[in-house]
């Protein structure tokens, strides 16, 4: 075999309510997971004997994901081989993005996945998907999920995964802004503003998610819109004052909610199906808001091997 191919999705957070800081450095937070059709690809195969990881990238905003030793894709490949006894290896990583760069739909964590389980496949590994789960974890808090997909529950700091009963499909426009954001500059100044007085950390109750759930299970993106939340949010529109007119404008041309994509900058707009969908997104290209739009399906299925 000299290459392997897989794809891994986006991710949505349906639900992401954010608790205080941890001692390491993490947030405890609980959320919903949510795959969309917009997916990465990446292929292995073999470099040249010595020369390590040899990491490219192709296709959305490529330039801006980091190739050397930073690359998310390698440390997986790195952990992969260490978790099997190897040493570090000489592999070629090729990644295609079609998932926006450091925006909030965990682009990076489903390069890292989907390199996980093409370097299984390559090396002829015998690693069960629970060790694979686990190796994901230690790479990134969103890559146990980006490995999973579907959509999912997620608690500790987002890699502790049960998955969620749904019915149908939800239809999304995706707007792409132009900015990216940091997960832990997003972080810090959900911080700052908790010590403003300005949020409120999310409490305890096991229950919040509930109408959520049912909404789900029940195929209703009426009454998914209604309890979609992101605690992220506040902090996003903070750093990036320019997605409350974002957000508004999708409302406003029709969308039954949009919200910040997890730590942002990208928005997300549910809408009742695809033809509603393929309407909005024409109007929001049309606002000059945003730097392009997307029509995404959930849920999609988690990182996979591809002939
Ligand atoms: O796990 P990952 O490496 O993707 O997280 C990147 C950064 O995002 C962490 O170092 C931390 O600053 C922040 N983070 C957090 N709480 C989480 C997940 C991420 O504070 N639950």
């Amino acid at each position: 075999m000299s290459s392997v191919r897989a794809v891994a999705p986006a991710k949505i957070n349906l639900s992401l309510r954010v608790r205080a800081l941890r001692p390491d450095g993490y947030h405890e937070i609980t959320t919903v997971f949510h795959a969309v059709s917009l997916a990465d690809e990446v292929t292995v195969g073999e470099a040249v004997p010595g020369t390590g990881r040899v990491v490219t990238t192709t296709g959305e905003r490529a330039g801006s994901v980091p190739l050397g030793d930073d690359n998310i894709a390698g440390r997986a490949a790195v952990a992969l081989a260490r978790h099997v006894g190897l040493a570090d290896p000489d592999v070629t990583i090729d990644i295609a993005k079609s998932i926006p760069v450091a925006a909030g739909m965990a682009g990076g964590s489903a390069d890292a996945a989907a390199a996980l389980v093409a370097l299984r496949r390559f090396w002829h590994l015998d690693v069960s998907d629970g060790d694979l789960s686990g190796i994901a974890a230690r790479i990134g808090s969103d890559v146990p999920f980006s490995l999973m997909g579907g959509t999912a529950r997620g608690t500790g700091r987002g890699e502790m995964l049960t998955p969620v009963l749904t019915s149908g499909e939800l239809h999304w426009v995706i707007a792409l802004i132009d900015a990216e954001l940091s997960t832990p500059a997003v972080y810090a100044e959900w911080d700052r503003l908790l010590a403003a007085g300005a949020v409120t950390p999310a409490g305890d109750e096991a229950d919040a998610d509930a109408p959520l759930l049912a909404a789900l299970r029940h195929g209703d993106p009426h009454g998914v819109a209604a309890h979609l939340v992101n605690d992220l949010q506040p902090a996003a529109v903070v750093l990036r004052p320019h997605l409350r007119g974002v957000l508004d404008a999708g409302v406003e041309l029709g969308a039954l909610a949009g919200m910040v994509s997890g730590s942002g900058p990208t928005c997300v707009f549910l809408v009742e199906g695809r033809e509603a969908a393929i309407a909005l997104a024409a109007e929001m290209s049309g606002t000059g808001l945003v730097r392009g739009v997307r029509h995404a399906v959930g849920p999609a299925p988690g990182a996979r091997v591809v002939a």
